[in-house]
């Protein structure tokens, strides 16, 4: 399975705070937003990563993520010159894709839950048809809206409905199989002119191929699209690191339980970092597991 972070975005909605860099690379919390859906696709097994940016920022994932060696992992580029959907980025990452099953994350979803890890890789290993996960939310306008049969089943999918059919918006995450990208050059653009990853939705719950899980309400799916929701995600995982005493998404961390890197080479990361929490946290971490 290979993996994209779509994160092409301009981010205006968080100006000024993201006119000097992406807003998938301000920070939440301790970290840059991207370690978190990073550490989404680590959890699901995935090694092998095309991050999707603006032509603007490419160096600077680059500068930040460099090639994943680091962390045993694989992180290639490419470019959305402009946004014209979600879905596009099947057509840009054709090549990447080759014969391989693929997920797919926005750069700006954050998810923390018990069971996620183990859900994420039972997905992981699916090779066939699609996989969506749904949220109940207060405000299903704002996003893609998926409706059950009594038995659980999905039975339509529309995108930011006037009136939703239920409560459960379709979050960010996607898992495809490798029809993907022949559907996604199906699609036409939608009256607001993109590529909706909703219609490919479609595609799939049309050929009985959609499975959606639910993600309950002992979940966090986190939305960081405003100045409020932002730092209410940066205090979210502040107050869960404070808890616990264990980081949310420190990718060195994810990929040394994961047996990407071993000890040692955890060890070595956490140098670059020796003078504050997080380096320790890597130190500590390396020491004691
Ligand atoms: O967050 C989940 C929702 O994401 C889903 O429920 C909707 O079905 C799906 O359409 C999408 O909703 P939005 O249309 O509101 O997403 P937005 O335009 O805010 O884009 C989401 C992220 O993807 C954002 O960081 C910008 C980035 N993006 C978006 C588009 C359309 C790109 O990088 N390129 C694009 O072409």
């Amino acid at each position: 399975m290979k993996g994209i972070i779509l994160a092409a975005g301009a981010g205006s909605r968080l100006y000024p705070a993201s006119l000097p860099i992406s807003k998938i690379l301000l920070p939440v919390y301790d970290k840059p937003m991207i370690y978190y859906p990073i550490t989404t696709l680590l959890l699901a097994g995935i090694r092998d990563i095309l991050i999707i940016t603006n032509p603007f920022d490419i160096d600077n994932f680059k500068k930040v993520l460099g090639d994943g060696s680091d962390i045993g992992v694989k992180f290639s580029y490419a470019v959305q010159e402009v946004p014209k959907g979600i879905a596009e980025s099947f057509i840009i990452a054709e090549d990447f894709i080759q014969n391989s099953p693929v997920a797919l994350i926005l750069g700006d979803n954050i998810f923390h839950g018990f069971g996620f890890s183990s859900m994420l890789k039972l997905v992981g290993t699916r090779t066939k048809g699609a996989t969506i996960f749904g949220y109940q939310v207060q405000d299903p306008e704002r996003f893609g809206v998926v409706e059950f049969d009594k038995n659980n089943k999905a039975i339509s999918i529309e995108e930011k409905p006037q009136n939703p059919k239920s409560n459960y918006a379709v979050t960010g995450l996607y898992f495809y199989d490798n029809n993907v990208v022949k559907y996604a050059k199906s699609l036409t653009p939608s009256a607001r002119g993109e590529l909706e990853i909703t219609d490919l939705n479609k595609i799939y719950l049309k050929n009985d191929a959609l499975k959606v899980e639910i993600l309950g309400r002992g979940f966090a799916w986190l939305d960081t699209g405003t100045f409020e929701s932002l730092l209410q995600a940066s205090n979210f995982v502040h107050s869960m690191e404070i808890n616990t005493g264990m980081k949310i998404a420190a990718i060195e961390e994810v990929a040394y339980r994961m047996h990407y890197i071993p000890k040692n080479k955890l060890l070595e990361l956490s140098k670059k970092y020796r003078h504050n929490g997080y380096g320790e946290y890597l130190e500590k971490i390396s020491k004691t597991i």
